[in-house]
Protein backbone atom coordinates (compact mmCIF):
# COMPACT_ATOMS: atom_id res chain seq x y z
CA UNK A 1 0.00 0.00 0.00
CA UNK A 2 1.40 3.21 -1.27
CA UNK A 3 1.61 6.60 1.22
CA UNK A 4 -0.71 9.34 0.54
CA UNK A 5 0.96 12.30 -0.27
CA UNK A 6 1.22 15.40 2.17
CA UNK A 7 0.81 18.02 -0.26
CA UNK A 8 3.37 21.17 0.98
CA UNK A 9 2.76 23.08 -2.28
CA UNK A 10 -1.03 23.37 -2.31
CA UNK A 11 -1.24 23.65 1.43
CA UNK A 12 1.96 26.68 1.07
CA UNK A 13 -0.51 28.14 -1.97
CA UNK A 14 -3.73 28.29 0.21
CA UNK A 15 -1.46 30.16 3.02
CA UNK A 16 0.01 32.28 0.97
CA UNK A 17 -3.38 33.56 -0.78
CA UNK A 18 -4.76 34.06 2.47
CA UNK A 19 -1.53 36.39 3.63
CA UNK A 20 -1.71 38.46 0.39
CA UNK A 21 -5.54 38.69 1.63
CA UNK A 22 -4.19 39.58 4.77
CA UNK A 23 -1.29 42.39 3.60
CA UNK A 24 -3.86 43.91 1.37
CA UNK A 25 -6.54 44.24 5.03
CA UNK A 26 -3.19 45.88 6.72
CA UNK A 27 -2.08 48.31 4.47
CA UNK A 28 -5.73 49.62 4.02
CA UNK A 29 -6.03 50.00 8.00
CA UNK A 30 -2.47 51.12 8.62
CA UNK A 31 -1.27 52.42 5.47
CA UNK A 32 2.13 50.07 6.47
CA UNK A 33 3.38 47.86 3.50
CA UNK A 34 5.53 44.93 5.38
CA UNK A 35 8.63 45.30 4.11
CA UNK A 36 11.73 41.77 4.14
CA UNK A 37 15.20 42.30 3.56
CA UNK A 38 16.73 39.23 2.51
CA UNK A 39 20.63 39.30 2.90
CA UNK A 40 23.10 37.25 0.72
CA UNK A 41 26.59 37.34 0.78
CA UNK A 42 28.30 35.27 -1.72
CA UNK A 43 26.84 33.33 -5.33
CA UNK A 44 26.49 30.06 -3.45
CA UNK A 45 24.00 28.45 -6.58
CA UNK A 46 21.70 26.78 -3.99
CA UNK A 47 21.33 30.02 -1.54
CA UNK A 48 20.65 32.20 -4.55
CA UNK A 49 17.60 29.87 -6.11
CA UNK A 50 16.32 30.41 -2.72
CA UNK A 51 16.36 33.90 -2.17
CA UNK A 52 14.75 34.45 -5.51
CA UNK A 53 11.89 32.11 -4.46
CA UNK A 54 11.55 34.62 -1.18
CA UNK A 55 11.93 37.42 -3.04
CA UNK A 56 9.16 35.97 -5.61
CA UNK A 57 6.95 35.06 -3.16
CA UNK A 58 7.47 38.46 -1.37
CA UNK A 59 6.31 40.32 -3.67
CA UNK A 60 3.56 38.41 -4.91
CA UNK A 61 2.05 38.55 -1.57
CA UNK A 62 1.77 42.26 -2.29
CA UNK A 63 4.84 42.82 0.44
CA UNK A 64 8.13 44.77 -0.09
CA UNK A 65 11.30 42.55 -0.76
CA UNK A 66 14.37 43.75 -0.96
CA UNK A 67 17.96 42.21 -1.47
CA UNK A 68 20.96 42.90 -0.41
CA UNK A 69 23.80 40.92 -2.26
CA UNK A 70 27.04 40.98 -1.20
CA UNK A 71 30.19 40.18 -2.19
CA UNK A 72 31.93 36.55 -1.36
CA UNK A 73 34.44 38.73 0.31
CA UNK A 74 32.47 41.22 2.60
CA UNK A 75 34.06 41.47 5.66
CA UNK A 76 32.39 40.83 9.17
CA UNK A 77 32.26 44.84 10.24
CA UNK A 78 30.73 45.63 7.08
CA UNK A 79 27.70 42.95 7.33
CA UNK A 80 27.09 43.93 10.79
CA UNK A 81 27.01 47.33 9.76
CA UNK A 82 24.32 46.89 7.07
CA UNK A 83 22.11 44.79 9.62
CA UNK A 84 22.32 47.96 12.04
CA UNK A 85 20.98 50.11 9.01
CA UNK A 86 18.35 47.71 8.32
CA UNK A 87 17.59 47.31 12.38
CA UNK A 88 17.14 51.09 11.82
CA UNK A 89 15.13 51.50 8.51
CA UNK A 90 11.43 51.92 9.48
CA UNK A 91 10.41 50.11 6.32
CA UNK A 92 11.87 46.80 6.75
CA UNK A 93 10.28 45.00 9.10
CA UNK A 94 11.75 41.59 8.63
CA UNK A 95 15.81 40.88 7.78
CA UNK A 96 16.89 37.31 6.75
CA UNK A 97 20.60 36.84 6.86
CA UNK A 98 20.59 33.37 4.47
CA UNK A 99 22.87 30.73 5.64
CA UNK A 100 25.45 29.26 5.29
CA UNK A 101 28.09 32.83 5.51
CA UNK A 102 31.23 32.68 4.19
CA UNK A 103 33.96 31.47 6.13
CA UNK A 104 35.40 34.66 7.52
CA UNK A 105 32.32 35.41 8.94
CA UNK A 106 30.65 34.48 12.79
CA UNK A 107 26.97 33.50 11.97
CA UNK A 108 26.19 33.88 15.63
CA UNK A 109 27.40 37.51 15.64
CA UNK A 110 25.30 38.35 12.76
CA UNK A 111 22.67 36.72 13.85
CA UNK A 112 22.53 38.49 17.49
CA UNK A 113 22.85 41.90 15.96
CA UNK A 114 19.49 41.11 14.16
CA UNK A 115 16.84 43.17 16.08
CA UNK A 116 14.54 40.37 17.42
CA UNK A 117 11.75 42.12 16.61
CA UNK A 118 12.55 41.93 12.76
CA UNK A 119 14.22 38.37 13.24
CA UNK A 120 11.96 36.67 10.91
CA UNK A 121 14.21 33.54 11.09
CA UNK A 122 13.74 32.89 14.66
CA UNK A 123 17.39 32.27 15.41
CA UNK A 124 17.91 35.29 17.68
CA UNK A 125 19.06 33.46 20.74
CA UNK A 126 15.77 35.35 22.96
CA UNK A 127 13.43 34.14 19.69
CA UNK A 128 15.04 30.86 20.43
CA UNK A 129 14.72 31.00 23.98
CA UNK A 130 10.82 32.36 24.22
CA UNK A 131 10.27 29.58 22.34
CA UNK A 132 12.39 26.93 24.71
CA UNK A 133 10.10 28.59 27.16
CA UNK A 134 7.04 27.67 25.62
CA UNK A 135 6.04 31.44 24.80
CA UNK A 136 6.78 31.80 20.94
CA UNK A 137 7.21 35.06 19.25
CA UNK A 138 9.23 34.32 16.10
CA UNK A 139 9.94 30.60 15.38
CA UNK A 140 12.11 29.24 12.53
CA UNK A 141 9.93 29.02 9.26
CA UNK A 142 10.92 25.10 8.48
CA UNK A 143 9.59 24.06 11.70
CA UNK A 144 6.69 26.03 11.58
CA UNK A 145 5.66 25.00 8.12
CA UNK A 146 6.20 21.29 9.48
CA UNK A 147 3.35 21.97 12.28
CA UNK A 148 1.38 23.63 9.88
CA UNK A 149 1.25 20.36 8.09
CA UNK A 150 0.70 17.95 10.60
CA UNK A 151 -2.38 20.31 11.68
CA UNK A 152 -3.81 21.32 8.06
CA UNK A 153 -3.65 17.33 7.61
CA UNK A 154 -5.54 16.28 10.96
CA UNK A 155 -2.37 14.14 12.26
CA UNK A 156 -2.59 13.64 15.93
CA UNK A 157 0.69 15.26 17.64
CA UNK A 158 -1.05 14.64 21.56
CA UNK A 159 0.19 11.68 22.88
CA UNK A 160 2.25 10.73 19.59
CA UNK A 161 5.96 9.53 19.14
CA UNK A 162 7.51 11.70 17.06
CA UNK A 163 11.63 11.41 16.13
CA UNK A 164 13.05 14.03 14.91
CA UNK A 165 16.67 12.90 12.82
CA UNK A 166 19.06 15.96 13.18
CA UNK A 167 19.71 18.62 15.72
CA UNK A 168 20.23 21.83 13.93
CA UNK A 169 19.50 25.59 15.36
CA UNK A 170 17.31 25.67 11.94
CA UNK A 171 14.96 23.15 11.99
CA UNK A 172 15.65 19.88 14.05
CA UNK A 173 15.54 21.38 17.77
CA UNK A 174 13.69 24.03 17.00
CA UNK A 175 10.81 21.39 15.76
CA UNK A 176 11.27 18.95 18.69
CA UNK A 177 10.78 22.34 20.87
CA UNK A 178 7.27 23.15 19.38
CA UNK A 179 5.97 19.18 19.12
CA UNK A 180 7.25 19.91 23.23
CA UNK A 181 4.64 22.75 23.42
CA UNK A 182 1.01 22.20 25.13
CA UNK A 183 -1.91 22.46 22.49
CA UNK A 184 -2.69 21.94 18.96
CA UNK A 185 -0.29 20.80 17.08
CA UNK A 186 1.64 19.48 19.82
CA UNK A 187 1.84 17.59 23.10
CA UNK A 188 4.02 14.93 21.62
CA UNK A 189 6.56 12.76 23.20
CA UNK A 190 9.48 13.93 21.35
CA UNK A 191 12.95 12.12 20.77
CA UNK A 192 15.76 13.83 18.95
CA UNK A 193 19.02 11.83 17.11
CA UNK A 194 21.95 13.37 16.22
CA UNK A 195 25.22 11.88 15.01
CA UNK A 196 26.10 10.77 18.45
CA UNK A 197 23.16 8.71 18.91
CA UNK A 198 23.40 4.39 18.85
CA UNK A 199 20.98 3.18 16.60
CA UNK A 200 19.31 5.64 14.94
CA UNK A 201 17.02 3.14 12.49
CA UNK A 202 15.89 1.33 15.84
CA UNK A 203 14.51 4.86 17.26
CA UNK A 204 13.10 5.96 14.06
CA UNK A 205 10.70 2.46 14.16
CA UNK A 206 9.36 3.25 17.63
CA UNK A 207 7.98 6.34 15.60
CA UNK A 208 4.18 7.51 14.82
CA UNK A 209 5.72 10.24 12.65
CA UNK A 210 9.57 10.72 11.47
CA UNK A 211 10.99 14.40 10.59
CA UNK A 212 14.04 13.67 8.85
CA UNK A 213 16.67 16.60 9.19
CA UNK A 214 20.00 15.15 9.29
CA UNK A 215 20.77 16.34 5.71
CA UNK A 216 21.95 13.06 3.94
CA UNK A 217 20.42 12.38 0.65
CA UNK A 218 17.75 9.43 1.03
CA UNK A 219 19.71 7.79 4.54
CA UNK A 220 16.15 6.78 5.90
CA UNK A 221 15.36 3.50 4.65
CA UNK A 222 11.82 1.77 4.80
CA UNK A 223 13.55 -0.22 7.11
CA UNK A 224 13.34 2.62 9.56
CA UNK A 225 9.85 2.94 9.31
CA UNK A 226 7.14 1.91 11.55
CA UNK A 227 4.29 0.58 9.59
CA UNK A 228 1.56 3.54 8.98
CA UNK A 229 4.14 6.14 10.41
CA UNK A 230 3.87 9.68 9.18
CA UNK A 231 6.97 10.84 7.68
CA UNK A 232 8.28 14.20 7.38
CA UNK A 233 11.25 14.79 5.08
CA UNK A 234 12.87 18.28 5.59
CA UNK A 235 15.85 17.14 2.92
CA UNK A 236 16.94 18.72 -0.35
CA UNK A 237 19.76 17.09 -2.36
CA UNK A 238 20.74 17.03 -5.94
CA UNK A 239 21.32 13.80 -6.54
CA UNK A 240 24.24 12.86 -9.72
CA UNK A 241 21.40 12.55 -12.28
CA UNK A 242 20.21 16.08 -11.78
CA UNK A 243 17.24 14.87 -10.10
CA UNK A 244 16.26 16.30 -6.42
CA UNK A 245 15.79 13.76 -3.40
CA UNK A 246 15.26 14.39 0.02
CA UNK A 247 16.74 12.78 3.38
CA UNK A 248 14.45 9.97 2.76
CA UNK A 249 14.44 7.18 0.39
CA UNK A 250 10.69 8.06 -1.23
CA UNK A 251 10.06 4.92 -3.30
CA UNK A 252 11.02 2.45 -0.48
CA UNK A 253 9.67 4.39 2.60
CA UNK A 254 5.74 5.09 0.57
CA UNK A 255 5.44 1.78 0.51
CA UNK A 256 5.63 1.41 4.38
CA UNK A 257 4.49 5.30 5.47
CA UNK A 258 0.61 6.26 5.78
CA UNK A 259 1.94 9.60 4.79
CA UNK A 260 5.06 11.33 3.28
CA UNK A 261 6.25 14.63 2.20
CA UNK A 262 7.23 14.50 -1.29
CA UNK A 263 10.85 16.29 -2.59
CA UNK A 264 9.82 18.77 -3.61
CA UNK A 265 6.60 20.03 -3.10
CA UNK A 266 6.48 19.04 0.51
CA UNK A 267 8.33 21.20 3.20
CA UNK A 268 10.11 23.57 1.09
CA UNK A 269 7.06 25.61 -0.02
CA UNK A 270 5.55 25.78 3.42
CA UNK A 271 8.67 27.40 4.93
CA UNK A 272 8.48 30.33 1.75
CA UNK A 273 4.69 30.40 3.47
CA UNK A 274 5.93 30.69 6.55
CA UNK A 275 8.39 33.05 6.34
CA UNK A 276 5.43 35.25 4.65
CA UNK A 277 3.64 35.07 7.83
CA UNK A 278 6.86 36.35 9.51
CA UNK A 279 7.40 38.96 7.92
CA UNK A 280 3.04 40.14 8.46
CA UNK A 281 3.39 39.26 11.90
CA UNK A 282 6.28 41.55 12.33
CA UNK A 283 4.58 44.65 10.54
CA UNK A 284 2.33 43.98 12.92
CA UNK A 285 4.42 43.88 15.61
CA UNK A 286 5.95 47.28 14.53
CA UNK A 287 2.71 49.03 14.56
CA UNK A 288 1.24 47.43 17.67
CA UNK A 289 -1.25 45.56 16.00
CA UNK A 290 -2.24 42.23 17.52
CA UNK A 291 -2.16 39.14 15.58
CA UNK A 292 -5.14 37.60 14.65
CA UNK A 293 -3.44 33.77 14.50
CA UNK A 294 -2.04 34.53 17.85
CA UNK A 295 -3.26 31.56 19.74
CA UNK A 296 -1.40 32.59 23.09
N1 LIG B 1 19.53 28.47 4.78
C1 LIG B 1 18.83 27.32 4.72
N2 LIG B 1 17.65 27.44 5.38
C2 LIG B 1 17.61 28.70 5.86
C3 LIG B 1 16.65 29.43 6.60
O1 LIG B 1 15.57 28.95 6.97
N3 LIG B 1 16.98 30.72 6.90
C4 LIG B 1 18.16 31.26 6.51
N4 LIG B 1 18.40 32.52 6.87
N5 LIG B 1 19.08 30.62 5.81
C5 LIG B 1 18.80 29.34 5.49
Amino acid sequence: MAAAILDGKGLAERIRERLALEALEFRVKSGIVPGLSVVLVGDDPASRVYVRNKQNAVAAAGMHGDVVRLPVETSQADLLKLIDDLNADPAVHGILVQLPLPRQIDSRAVIERIDPLKDVDGFHPSNFGLLAQGNPRFVPCTPLGIIELLKDAEIETRGARVVVLGRSQVVGKPVALLLLQKGKGADATVTVCHTGTKDPAAIAREADIVIAAMGQPERVTADWIKPWAVVIDVGIHRKADGKLCGDVDFAGVSQVASRITPVPGGVGPMTVAMLLSNTLRAARLAAGVDDPHEEG
